[in-house]
């Protein structure tokens, strides 16, 4: 145990700096330009997992980006692990609101991060949390502490939904075989309070248009005499949610499992404080669905969100114009037994039908995926359970996120095995949003804290 507190300790610079190559590269799913940097990237992920002590790391080709897999496998009757993670990035947008360019990472220090974070994309979501796992190897494999066998699956579309995972997947079922799934791409409540996350959100993402007239029109001279697609748009989008903050869209509710009453008190219990919250974001005031605590809404409600909505002109200056067409993008978040297929057709169902006349709407559907929980009662959950008392002398919270990783459940369905959400990133991290960052202090946590989970899963899965 101490040796491994050591080894991270006196290896901390390399471990940084290693990070920080992977990060200069901007392997943006998001955007076709980016296609070499995604290559590039699976190829330094590739030499690292060798570097490691893996056996065999491939380069898989998908119909989309690539995925790396790498495998050590010590004695096949020995319980293996499976690590999940995304070499790819959201997009830097909005460039001008970074302090420091996205992709050439710096070392600076933060009110909560006194020891100093890595500013840079994917410093946490997830190429830092991704490489916490590699170094953990790195740490097994060269002590000979490795007390099981490990694959490594490390995909490069998770910002765009995953599509070539699943085909992946589906191909390669005996390659993938595990007996628990290990992914490190969530948060915890903070870092004096450890905690596992026991759920995601499901997710059903569309874009709509609203068409009116064949061209964009002189707006004194057609004004008031024909429908405007943003007026319209801003009108429909305003009645999806009724006085209390409920989702008007007919039998969206319909499958929601409401939480237990013992559930919510659980939850409750959690540390957290509303001002603090407030006061993180500066606002005056928290917004929700009525009857439900902060806590509730971004964990165990289902949302819906407008993420973009445009049309028109927006330009500098003024120009009088009604737009023919005007545009939102939708993501509505999910909870079990929500089914995010259902959800969308009842979505394009809804929207349709409250179209006025005199405009056209299309709905479009972008992608999706199911919620997750897992049961804490499982050996899975023990042994990180057990990892954590070890690392950080506490136990920790479970813990069910607002976020999605839509791969999840279907790892569960395909693969037959329980997830196990490691996460060691913070919500202040400013994951997807400019200045994104992640601790030193939670790197080289997360390090420590990973073999462990290797060796208490080893030990209860012998039992
Ligand atoms: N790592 C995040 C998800 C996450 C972050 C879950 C923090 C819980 C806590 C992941 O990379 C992500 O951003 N997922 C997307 C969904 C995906 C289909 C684009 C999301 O949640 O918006
Ligand atoms: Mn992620
Ligand atoms: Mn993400």
């Amino acid at each position: 145990m101490d040796n491994l507190n050591t080894y991270v300790e006196d290896n901390k610079d390399r471990f940084l700096n290693e990070l920080i190559e992977l990060l200069k590269i901007p392997s943006i799913s998001a955007d076709s330009a980016y296609k070499n940097d995604i290559l590039k990237t699976a190829d330094a992920v590739k030499m690292r997992l060798e570097e490691a002590g893996c056996d065999k790391v491939e380069i898989c080709e998908t119909p989309g980006n690539p995925i790396v897999f790498g495998e050590k496998i010590i004695d096949k009757n020995l319980p293996t692990v499976l690590v999940y993670g995304h070499y790819d990035v959201q997009p830097p947008d909005p460039i001008n609101l970074w302090d420091s360019p996205p992709f050439e990472p710096i070392i600076k220090e933060t009110k909560i991060h006194p020891e100093g974070a890595i500013f840079a994309r994917g410093a946490c979501d997830d190429k830092g949390q991704m490489y916490m796992h590699v170094k953990a190897l790195e740490y097994m494999t060269s002590s000979g502490t490795l007390p099981c066998n490990v694959k490594f699956m490390i995909e490069g579309e998770e910002e765009v939904g995953s599509e070539s995972l699943g085909w992946f997947i589906e191909r390669n079922k005996e390659k993938l075989s595990n007996d628990v799934i290990l992914i490190s791409d969530t948060g915890m409540i903070a870092k004096d309070v450890p905690s596992i996350t026991t759920g995601l959100r499901g997710l059903s993402y569309v874009e709509v248009e609203v068409t009116g007239p064949n061209r964009d029109l002189h707006s004194g001279l057609y004004g008031g005499a024909v429908a405007n697609p943003i007026n319209v748009l801003t009108k429909m989008i305003a009645s999806l949610h009724d006085e209390n903050n409920h989702i008007t869209v007919p039998g969206f509710y319909d499958k929601v499992e409401e939480a237990s009453e013992l559930e919510r008190a659980k939850m409750a219990e959690a540390p957290f404080s509303l001002d603090k919250y407030k006061e993180a974001l500066d606002i005056d005031d928290v917004y929700g669905e009525k009857g439900y605590s902060t806590n509730e809404r971004n964990s165990i409600r289902p949302t819906l969100d407008v993420n973009g909505i445009w049309g028109g002109y927006i330009g500098e200056g003024a120009k009088t114009v009604i737009a023919s067409k005007a545009f939102a993008k939708i993501s509505m978040r999910l909870v079990p037994d929500q089914d995010w297929k259902e959800i969308t057709q009842l979505f394009k169902k809804h929207f349709e039908s409250i179209a006025p006349k005199g405009v056209r709407v299309e709905v479009k559907p972008h992608h999706g995926g199911q919620a997750y929980v897992t049961p804490i009662d499982t050996i899975e959950y023990q042994a990180a359970n057990d990892a954590y008392v070890e690392s950080f002398g506490k136990t920790p919270i479970p813990q069910r996120s607002g976020g999605s990783i839509p791969i999840v459940a279907l790892f569960e369905k395909e693969l037959k095995s329980k997830t196990i959400l490691m996460g060691f990133g913070l919500d202040s991290d400013a994951i997807h949003s400019p200045n994104e960052h992640f601790g030193i202090w939670n790197y080289l946590k997360g390090i420590k804290t990973i073999p462990l989970f290797y060796k208490h899963f080893t030990k209860l899965s012998q039992e």
